[in-house]
């Protein structure tokens, strides 16, 4: 029997998330700066690379893949990885085969893959207001998200919406966009925004929207029941009793929920981060080609997990941005 993945403070390790792309066909504020340098493409893994990692990864216990990026779909051939991952689905190694995206690239490949066995996404979106999205996005268009979304969904995906809760920019559609998610039977989940790449003169502090005030304001207006489900991430879960629907926060400022963390991220470029909040990680590339045999790999990967930290130090309570991490979010994919 493989012994499973067991980090320093007895969590197992059950959740990859994987970074295909650091690119993006978006310029999210908080996510990029609208000038970033991108790896040169030698520098990835290659998708047959990809596959052997995940692959090892499943073997050792991983019962949950994200594929992430940068934007995972706009990695050329892309989807011949998720057609492999499929048959880690069907053999009932992995439980979920799951992705986050930003949502430009559904109509093209919403169908291709629900046909791999992905059944439910994460879609980010953190308005819908036209001029909105424009901003935040800085390149992206909101009518092709939307229809991107509407396309997952008639492609039986079931969707989960991500919004990054933004003071002064999507305080005022709280209602607006729970309700639109309401009526389309979509889940919604808020993310407290994070100090992650230098960006400049964007202030997290002046962006920083406490999810405990924006729970109080739908407090207000319905009756929330907290709920013991969880999806496998952090967020932890309420149902608005008037609508049905799920509503999650993310809250890794107000509520720290790194004691029950599962999960690692593996980079484009095979780097293996423990912590979204920490600057540690581990070399895998070099063990996957120094080999066709994978006992280096497996080696490589379970002293990386054996130096987990135990969470990050993201902190805005002093009236000042504490815990950054100097690479940007599409590095290791949220
Ligand atoms: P499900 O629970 O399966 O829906 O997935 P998830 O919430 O883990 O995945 P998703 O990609 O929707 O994650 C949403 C965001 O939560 C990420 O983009 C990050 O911003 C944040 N997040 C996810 N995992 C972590 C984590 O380990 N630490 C911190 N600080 N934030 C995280
Ligand atoms: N803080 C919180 N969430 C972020 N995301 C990107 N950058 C940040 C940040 N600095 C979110 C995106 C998307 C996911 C991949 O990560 O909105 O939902
Ligand atoms: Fe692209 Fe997502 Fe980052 Fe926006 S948050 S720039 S969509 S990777």
């Amino acid at each position: 029997m493989t012994q499973p993945l067991i980090d320093p403070f007895a969590r197992p390790i059950s959740y990859l998330r994987v970074s295909v792309t650091d690119r993006c066909d978006f310029r999210c504020v908080y996510c990029m700066a609208e000038n970033m340098t991108f790896l040169p493409k030698k520098e990835l893994l290659t998708l047959e690379e990809l596959d052997r990692m995940c692959s090892t990864f499943i073997r050792l216990g991983v019962q949950k893949l994200r594929i992430t990026g940068g934007e995972p779909l706009v990695r050329k051939g892309i989807m011949t990885f998720f057609e492999r991952m499929g048959r880690h689905l069907r053999s009932g190694a992995l439980q979920e085969l799951t992705l986050t995206t930003n949502g430009s690239q559904l109509t093209r490949f919403a169908e291709d893959l629900a046909a791999c066995g992905v059944r439910r996404i994460n879609v980010s979106l953190d308005t819908l207001d036209d001029a909105k999205f424009a901003a935040v996005t800085r390149w992206g268009k909101l009518p092709q998200v939307l229809a991107g979304i509407e396309a997952a969904q008639a492609a039986g995906l079931r969707v989960k919406i991500n919004a990054v809760a933004l003071k002064g920019f999507n305080e005022d559609e709280l209602f607006t966009l729970q309700d639109w998610c309401a009526a389309r039977d979509m889940d919604l989940t808020f993310i407290e925004v994070m100090p992650m790449g230098d960006l400049g003169n964007e202030d997290r502090l002046d962006q920083y929207w406490p999810l405990r005030d924006l729970r109080a304001r739908l407090d207000e207006r319905f009756t929330l029941v907290d709920l013991a489900e969880r999806s496998g991430g952090p967020a932890r879960y309420v149902r608005i009793e008037q609508t049905g629907q799920k509503i999650g926060f993310i809250t890794p400022l107000t509520h720290n929920f790194c004691e029950s963390c599962n999960r690692v991220r593996l980079t484009c470029t095979g780097e293996l981060y423990m912590c979204l909040g920490q600057e540690d990680m581990a070399d895998l590339r070099a063990p996957l080609r120094a080999s066709p045999d994978d006992a280096p790999l497996e080696a490589a990967i379970r002293a990386a997990i054996a130096r987990k930290p135990k969470g990050h130090d993201f902190d805005y309570s002093r009236q000042r941005v504490e815990g950054q991490v100097s690479r940007h979010m599409s590095h290791t994919g949220g």
